[in-house]
């Protein structure tokens, strides 16, 4: 099974993919996660990648299709995968149909996640991100068991540079600039299941099983 997860900053994405991961046993790609791996080990992506993410900014489609042109091409995804952040823009959406079509497969399901303004900054502003697993925390909302611990991994949680109050607004603003053309481009293609994200986790959850279960 193939999914997509669309969604403002702080949605849930992540935090559902993830869970979401486990139940299907399907791989949970994140672009996010993989550029932030990136910039982490100062790769020559990395390199590029960092002060587009530091503003808030979408790092160039190029870079990151082709990232994922060789993610999607590994053994973990040959019977499917979670797609967190990707694609972003129609081009990124076309690049992912034209590479799915060489190796004719399809998407099976696109989970549009929405969520107010509120909820977005409340999310944001108190999210905490393990260095080791990527595993998303909260300070309030999930708390890890251990202050500033990985319950998974036991690695050390820190807050996202680009969740800083300035960042996050250009990362809505640019979310705002993409997200309707690639809403109807997937409504068009009769792929789209709308979320509500505003929801407790697992309720958000259930409703995401249960929609992938009538595919299956
Ligand atoms: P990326 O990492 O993809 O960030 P994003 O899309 O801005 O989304 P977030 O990770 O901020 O939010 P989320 O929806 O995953 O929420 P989460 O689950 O963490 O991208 C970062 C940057 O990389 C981009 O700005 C860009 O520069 C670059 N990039 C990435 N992909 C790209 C692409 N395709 N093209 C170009 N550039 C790209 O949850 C947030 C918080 O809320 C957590 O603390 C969590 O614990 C909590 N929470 C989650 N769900 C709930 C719930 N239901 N109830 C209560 N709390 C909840």
């Amino acid at each position: 099974m193939r999914i997509i997860l669309l969604g403002p900053p702080g949605a849930g994405k992540g935090t559902q993919a993830k869970t979401l991961a486990k139940s299907l046993k399907l791989p949970h790609i994140s672009t996010g996660d993989i550029l932030r791996q990136n910039v982490a080990q100062s790769s020559a992506l990395g390199k590029k990648a960092k002060d587009y993410m530091d503003k808030g900014l979408l790092v160039p489609d190029e870079l990151v299709t082709q990232m994922m042109e060789s993610r999607i091409a590994q053994p973990d995804a040959k019977n499917g995968f979670i797609l967190d952040g990707y694609p972003r823009n129609i081009g990124q959406a076309q690049a992912l149909d034209g590479l799915l079509k060489e190796l004719n497969l399809n998407i099976d399901i696109v989970f549009n996640l929405g969520a107010s303004e509120p909820v977005i900054i409340q999310r944001l502003s108190g999210r905490l991100t393990c260095g080791g697993c990527s595993a998303n925390y909260h300070i309030t909302n999930m708390p890890p068991k251990k202050d500033m611990l990985c319950d998974n991994c036991r690695g050390k949680l820190y807050q996202r540079t680009d969740d800083k109050k300035e960042t996050i607004k250009k990362r809505l603003e640019v979310y705002a600039q993409e997200s309707a053309a690639l809403i109807s481009y997937y409504e068009q293609k009769q792929k789209l299941q709308e979320i509500c994200a505003d929801q407790a986790q697992e309720i958000v959850l259930k409703e995401m099983l249960e929609a992938a279960s009538v595919k299956r």
